[in-house]
């Protein structure tokens, strides 16, 4: 029987395990790498998770300027699971990008929520009424998550 993918400290079951002792410089370089598959892309993206810290959110970023959409959504979706203010000013450069997949600037949105950094209260007030309606209603719920955490979540009730 085939072994069961692990769940991740975040709780997820990730599409691709991590790669494992590799350095930073290393993971950014295979991740950044537009040649290489996305599996092994995707590997080294959650062992960058995994590690942490400023390096490896900055090695995530980095592969903001790939061509693929579903890669750059996955960046977006760690880099909220990481929650590291570091990664706050790339997610607004995604969501401000009209040019920018969908998929990304959703992700970008709802990232920028997870992180509950208020520094993207602005940027997501801007796009909450986008013509696409995926981006509006993540950037809705990404301030209605600002907005629950920094309340102390008094103000609404379950
Ligand atoms: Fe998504």
């Amino acid at each position: 029987m085939a072994e069961r993918p692990d769940v991740s400290e975040f709780g997820s079951v990730d599409p691709a395990p991590p790669s494992d002792g590799l350095a930073v410089g290393k993971l950014r370089a295979s991740l950044c790498d537009e040649e290489e598959r996305m599996f092994q892309r995707m590997r080294a993206l959650f062992a960058l998770r995994n590690k942490g810290g400023k390096e490896a959110v900055e090695a995530l970023a980095a592969a903001f300027d790939s061509s693929s959409a579903l890669l750059k959504h996955e960046i977006a979706y760690v880099l909220g699971q990481m929650q590291d203010d570091h990664a706050v000013p790339h997610l607004i450069e995604r969501l401000e990008d009209i040019e920018e997949d969908v998929m990304v600037r959703h992700e970008a949105a709802e990232a920028l929520g997870a992180i509950g950094n208020r520094v993207a209260m602005s940027t997501l007030e801007k796009f909450v009424e986008d013509d696409e309606i995926v981006v509006a209603e993540s950037c809705e719920v990404a301030i209605d998550l600002l907005n629950w955490v920094s309340s102390d979540r008094l103000d609404y009730s379950d």
